[in-house]
């Protein structure tokens, strides 16, 4: 049995100041501390994430957040094994400045550094929470990002698909913009949709007539501003149960596209791998529960277990960079101070670049 290795992570690709510390081995990890400082206040009268309030408030912050991540995980420098850093993809500002800290801490400890892909810690989360084994479907919703992954090792990623402009969460965060709903707008949209008829607005669900599993939500969004526009034409406002509806509507279109497009990318991977029918999911859009309860069926009909994290590793967080640190530096992998900050990473670098980035938004 290998020997148990204890890192601190850190992240700072986005708007969350993240430091914490695991101890474990691959596949059997235990968080000892996670500290997640959010900056949701900073951005919120900008509506959308602004890059440099953003890398200023990490670099002010991130080492606040690895000292009380050492002291709730009862732990110093010398008992830790390597420092994880996020090293890409993110905003540059802020993944510098978790760069250079981490290098700092490193220079002055004498612990390895070990840069980490922001998408591999969301990805590999499922080995962290349930000790998933490879491989494994990965469907990973977030803010900034759209993918479907075959997970084969703690370096081997294979796209299936992926979205051809805006992410989920992007489109959440647009529609609750434009309903005058607060940021991230998820949590929002999610907490209207609840008493909405999901029915009175049909909105599309793009690409489900082309085959495979690309996505694409820009268009889903510019229906719903139509949509808007019209009621105020109409009635020279909305009302709670228009806005409502709106919500509604949108998060039932988002669900079904993503279920229906699971469905394909899950007969792609079992044809490769009947013996392993596992689908995990990640990033913060996994928090909407209509869209879990619709990915928790797929997976029933299909005969594959579904797999996802706790909230607190769904969203952006540092034991998840840890952790792939951890799957990193147990294979003897590790860097030097030539760590570079990247705000471009693909995870699977033979995929062919997408016809949108699927990064344009303020999370991206
Ligand atoms: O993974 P994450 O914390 O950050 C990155 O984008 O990397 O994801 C944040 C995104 C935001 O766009 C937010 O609106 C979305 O996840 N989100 C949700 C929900 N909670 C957070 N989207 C839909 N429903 C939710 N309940
Ligand atoms: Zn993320």
């Amino acid at each position: 049995m290998a020997n148990d290795l204890t890192l601190l992570g850190i992240e700072s690709s986005c708007d969350d100041t993240a430091a914490a510390v695991l101890c474990g081995v691959p596949g059997a990890a235990r968080v000892l501390s996670s500290v997640v400082m959010g900056q949701t206040d900073l951005h919120a009268a900008f509506g959308g994430v602004v890059p440099e309030i953003a890398a200023r408030a990490h670099a002010e912050r991130v080492d606040i957040a690895v000292k009380q991540a050492l002291t709730q995980a009862k732990m110093a420098f010398a008992d830790l094994d390597a420092i994880a850093v996020t090293a890409g993809p993110g905003l540059i500002g802020g993944v510098m400045s978790g760069v250079m800290c981490a290098k700092g801490l490193a220079a002055g400890t004498g612990l390895p550094l070990v840069g980490v892909n922001h998408l591999a810690g969301h990805a590999l989360t499922p080995r962290l929470t349930d000790g998933v084994a490879f491989p494994y479907l990965m469907l990973l919703v977030s803010g900034g990002h759209c993918q479907f992954l075959l997970v084969r090792g703690p370096r081997d990623f294979t796209r299936l698909g992926g979205t051809i402009d805006d992410a989920p969460g992007e489109a959440f965060d647009k529609t609750a913009r434009l309903l005058g709903l607060p940021q991230p707008g998820g949590p929002s949209v999610e907490a209207e949709a609840q008493t909405g008829d999901p029915k009175r607005f049909r909105f599309p669900r793009p690409l489900l007539d082309r085959p495979g599993c690309d996505f694409s939500f820009s268009g889903l969004k510019t229906a719903l501003l139509r949509a808007r526009d019209q009621i105020v034409a109409d009635k020279g406002g909305l009302t709670v149960q228009d806005r409502a509806d709106l919500c509604a509507g949108f998060q039932t279109a988002v669900t079904d596209v993503i279920a229906r497009k699971t469905e394909r990318a899950l007969t792609m991977y079992l044809a490769e791998h009947p013996a392993n029918p596992t689908l995990a999911v990640a990033g913060g859009v996994a928090a909407n529960t209509a869209i879990r309860a619709g990915l928790e069926t797929v997976c029933a009909q299909n005969g594959t277990v579904f797999t996802a994290p706790p909230l607190a590793l769904c969203t952006d967080n540092a034991a998840m960079i840890a952790y792939a640190g951890l799957e990193r530096f147990a294979l003897g992998e590790y860097d030097d101070m030539t760590l570079a900050a990247r705000p471009r990473w693909p995870l699977d670098s033979s995929a062919a670049p997408m016809l949108g980035s699927g990064k344009k938004g303020a999370k991206a």
